[in-house]
């Protein structure tokens, strides 16, 4: 049945291999205030898990599957427990004061490509320090995603209700830039 999806489908995106969801590196109420346990239960048990489930049982669009466990993968490794004054110390520090000046410009222009994507979206930062927008779960191996925030509404709503640019302006206390500094070496 899932050759049959590789046959159809043959794009990029699309591997070979089935694909697991990544278990969590903090417990479900860890992220609190800014992201509660009952989102996390929603989100990364009732949403995300099912795109790896069902992409290896060869259900439903194999890209749109594979795109989402991957994407919400990568998500939710580069967050972590709130701390004061969370922000780039290493290389994703080097990386975006050379590119933008400062942590501060930095988190405008984010919030200039996540309040103007409109419908379900991510937002990322490459390892080149460029930001881009993925529509839907167009996960590309070529993306080359160092930082990624989860901008479907799904993410924040339960928490944020209509106030997506809250969600935004709060989700920089749980980034784990640790795990972006490592994605970065040697990019
Ligand atoms: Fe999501």
């Amino acid at each position: 049945m899932r050759m049959l999806h590789f046959i159809k489908s043959l794009k990029e995106s699309t591997d070979n291999r089935e694909i697991y969801q990544d278990k969590l590196k903090f417990a479900k109420n860890e992220l609190e205030p800014v992201m509660s346990e009952a989102t996390i239960k929603y989100h990364y048990d009732g949403l995300a898990a099912k795109y790896s489930e069902r992409y290896n049982k060869g259900e439903g669009d194999a890209d749109f599957n594979y795109g989402g466990a991957v994407l919400h993968n990568l998500f939710f490794s580069n967050l972590a427990p709130p701390r004061a004054a969370n922000k780039p110390e290493g290389n994703s520090k080097i990386l975006i004061d050379d590119v933008y000046g400062s942590f501060d410009k930095f988190k405008e222009e984010v919030e200039k490509e996540f309040m103007a994507a409109q419908g379900s979206n991510w937002i990322y930062m490459d390892t080149s320090g460029a930001l881009h927008t993925i529509h839907n779960h167009e996960y590309k191996k070529t993306m080359k995603i160092a930082l990624l925030i989860d901008a479907w509404e799904h993410a924040w709503a339960l928490d944020y209700q209509q106030d997506k640019a809250k969600y935004l302006n709060n989700i920089w206390r749980i980034i784990n830039w640790e795990v972006v500094d490592i994605r970065l070496q040697g990019a």
